[in-house]
């Protein structure tokens, strides 16, 4: 791969050993719109995004509608406010737009836990078995599967694949773990898991929830099954925020990543939003180091030089393509 000048410039700005110009005491977020404007470019952003970025996106959602937007949006320019599986996802979708992400950097540790080459190891293992993977994944583990699902369509997508046939779940092993229990049918799992969820602690749920008696605990699927099983209600960021809008209750002590209480907190002004606690008291374990690579004043150099952008092959955008679309034309 080579690169020209301009890029190898952003990557060392973003390594922050060059000082790209940002012209002092600009307002970012009115240089952010305009750009936007100036460029034709569309905003898509994740829940858990910082919450300025999560005000400037043209639209907002968990990955499900992200890559339901991205197949549809008109816009040359897609800038895409979340990691870089969901920004891969969008151009194999939607591959002639440019789709832009404000960090390269920005990976996931479920994608980064399933390297190609001993996935295929796995599947050559069982030959004639239906692959799943969670969106959660590189493009070159979504080339090997037979259809890709998120935290919101899961279930459903597991029900498509007809009965009896084998099944391979990757590569979050909890989120299997929980469709094995929702769906009844066995699947052989991929032994992955999401650095953020793994962290939240049972003993201190537990703790939290007898100090607050009156709260509802809820919980992302990538979460432990130990958790889970406490949990008064389990969904994908989109569905825990359908729930804490209409359920009665008044608090909720919330087991994903924080950046979801910013949107919770609009719609549900009234309600208290506590976010669920971590093994490790001193670190901020429930924030996603990966999401929150992306700034504003990345945001806003990824917008003026239209880079880092996602490049990827012909080839590998064909077969990728194929269990994406099965998963879209689900819905
Ligand atoms: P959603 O599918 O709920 O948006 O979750 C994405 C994610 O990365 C969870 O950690
Ligand atoms: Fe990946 Fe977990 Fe971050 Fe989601 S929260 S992007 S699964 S590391």
């Amino acid at each position: 791969m080579e690169l020209t000048s301009n890029e190898v410039a952003v990557r060392l700005a973003q390594k922050g050993y060059l000082d790209l110009d940002i012209p002092k005491g600009i307002d970012l977020i009115s240089e952010i719109k305009r750009l936007k404007k100036e460029k034709k470019a569309v905003l898509l952003a994740h829940y858990y995004q910082n919450a300025e970025i999560q005000e400037l996106a043209d639209y907002l959602g968990d990955s499900l509608y992200l890559a339901q937007t991205a197949e549809k949006v008109a816009a040359e320019i897609i800038v895409f406010a979340g990691v870089h599986f969901m920004a891969e996802t969008a151009k194999i979708i939607n591959p002639a737009k440019k789709v832009i992400l404000p960090d390269l950097n920005a990976g996931c540790s479920l994608a980064d836990s399933c390297p190609p080459e001993d996935f295929k190891k796995l599947i050559d293992q069982y030959p004639g078995a239906s692959v799943v993977t969670y969106i959660n994944c590189s493009a070159e583990i979504k080339a090997f599967s037979t259809i890709v699902c998120t935290s919101s369509n899961a279930v459903r997508v597991i029900g498509s694949i007809p009965e009896g046939e084998t099944i391979i779940f990757a590569p979050d092993k909890n989120l299997g773990r929980y469709l094995i229990k929702e769906t009844g049918r066995d699947m052989i799992l991929w032994d992955g898991s999401c650095i953020v969820h793994e962290a939240f602690s049972f003993e201190r749920i537990v703790t939290l929830a007898k100090e607050n008696p009156t709260a509802k605990f809820i919980a992302h699927p990538e979460s432990k099954s130990q958790v889970l099983d406490i949990a008064h209600y389990i969904g994908s960021t989109s569905g825990l925020l359908n729930y804490v809008e209409r359920d009665p209750a008044q608090n909720f002590i919330v087991a994903t990543e924080a950046g979801i209480i910013h949107e919770m907190k609009k719609r549900c002004p009234e309600k208290i939003f506590i976010p669920a606690p971590v093994e490790d008291e001193t670190c901020a374990c429930s924030e996603c180091a990966f999401m929150k690579l992306n700034t504003l004043e990345k945001l806003f150099l990824c917008l003026k030089n239209e880079q880092p952008e996602i490049k990827l092959s012909k080839s590998i955008i064909k077969k990728a393509k194929l269990p994406i679309t099965r998963m879209l034309n689900l819905d």
